[in-house]
């Protein structure tokens, strides 16, 4: 089949696009006809070298966000056909016996996650075992479908599993166009609580309030603090959810609301923070809390979810596959809104 991978870590020039071999499913998987990919931030930061998974390994095939039609169904694979229209849940724990990737869903250790450390959608094949496929309604497109496991999944645990929000409750996230916020602001919006989105420009907030956002700030223009204590008349936010890391850390620390609590699951902008007081940490209760990652049985709620609602999936933009290295160098710019995708 033809894939785009690499060999070794750099700029886009590493990415290739050529043959490799075709999957071999086991009994229990099937291989997917991959009609499109979504783009991630890891795609970009293992590939650059500044961050790899635990178990990711040379030559590489990214693309965690895999929908596309079931081509071949191993023997004991149960519950899909050839010619299903499906979307992979990426993240390998729970895998039974008898498929490739049995055994790698220790998730606080080696996950082997597609796309993260297993051969993912940057190709025109992918294995998933059967039990983490998942049909594609008929009236749901695949570009609107490919959109969900990543983010959906991650802003959906983050919000509800780790961050506990609470109807009424106020959400401040940042990097609204990214694709895991864009998700959150609207799982946050359906669940009634008072959403905060920032970007770093007009433009995407404008954006934001689109799909749902209840007040938006420039966050490389405004004040952050001020701003949400100015639309939370002085109380703060309940929830931050951040995965941008150091450059709005500090303000974010200092935006909580009275036991507030501030849920990471990235560092965009770097790996090291600091809590800037410990006064003001224990006296008004904070709780800082890693996103850890979703258990399996989370995606098929979630995914039924979104199924049912009248979620705004936001595509920034399609490239063919073959022109992988200019659509990682868009997002690497920060020049998007939504979902990056990739069709073979
Ligand atoms: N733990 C998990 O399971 C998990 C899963 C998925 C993603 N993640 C992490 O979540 C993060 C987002 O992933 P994604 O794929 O949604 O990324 P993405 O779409 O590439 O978005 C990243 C955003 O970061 C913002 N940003 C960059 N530099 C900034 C700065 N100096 N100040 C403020 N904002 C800045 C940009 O927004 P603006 O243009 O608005 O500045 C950009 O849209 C990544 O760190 C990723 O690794 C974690």
């Amino acid at each position: 089949m033809k894939a785009v991978f690499y060999n070794t870590p750099g700029e886009a020039e590493v990415l290739t696009y050529g043959d490799v071999a075709d999957p071999e499913p086991m009994p229990g998987d099937v291989v997917v006809a991959v009609e499109a990919t979504a783009l991630n931030r890891l795609d970009v930061i293992q590939r650059n070298g500044w961050f790899a998974m635990p178990g990711f390994t040379l030559p590489h095939i990214a693309g965690m966000d895999v929908a596309g039609r079931v081509v071949e169904v191993g023997s004991e694979a149960q519950g899909v056909a050839v010619g299903d229209r499906v979307v992979v849940d990426p993240s390998m724990s729970g895998v039974t016996e008898n498929c490739r990737y049995a055994g790698m869903g220790d998730i606080y250790g080696e996950l082997g996650i597609i796309g993260a450390t297993l051969d993912g959608g940057y190709g025109e094949l992918c294995l998933a075992p059967a039990s983490h496929v998942y049909r594609v309604p008929d009236d749901m497109s695949i570009e609107h479908a490919v959109t969900f496991p990543t983010c959906w999944m991650t802003a959906a645990h983050a919000l509800f599993d780790v961050g506990e929000l609470q109807t009424g409750e106020t959400l401040l996230v940042h990097a609204a166009g990214s694709g895991v916020s864009t998700a959150a602001i609207q799982l946050a919006n359906v669940a009634g609580a008072k959403v905060l989105a920032t970007a770093g420009t007009d433009e995407k907030c404008e954006k934001a309030s689109e799909i749902g956002a209840h007040h938006t700030l420039n966050n490389r223009t405004g004040d952050l603090t001020a701003w949400v204590m100015e639309v939370t008349e002085g109380r703060g936010a309940n929830l931050v959810f951040d995965h941008v890391g150091p450059a709005l850390w500090e303000a974010s620390v200092f935006s909580l609301a009275v036991r507030g609590r501030l849920v990471n699951c990235g560092g965009t902008t770097g790996d090291t923070v600091s809590i800037p007081s410990l006064g003001h940490f224990y006296h008004l209760g904070l709780q800082i809390k890693g996103s850890d990652p979703y258990r399996p049985e989370e995606f098929g709620p979630v995914w039924q979810h979104f199924c049912e609602s009248d979620f705004q999936v936001v595509v920034d933009s399609e490239f063919p596959l073959a022109e992988a290295a200019a659509a990682q160098e868009k997002m690497l710019a920060s020049d998007f809104f939504g979902k990056i995708l990739l069709k073979p």
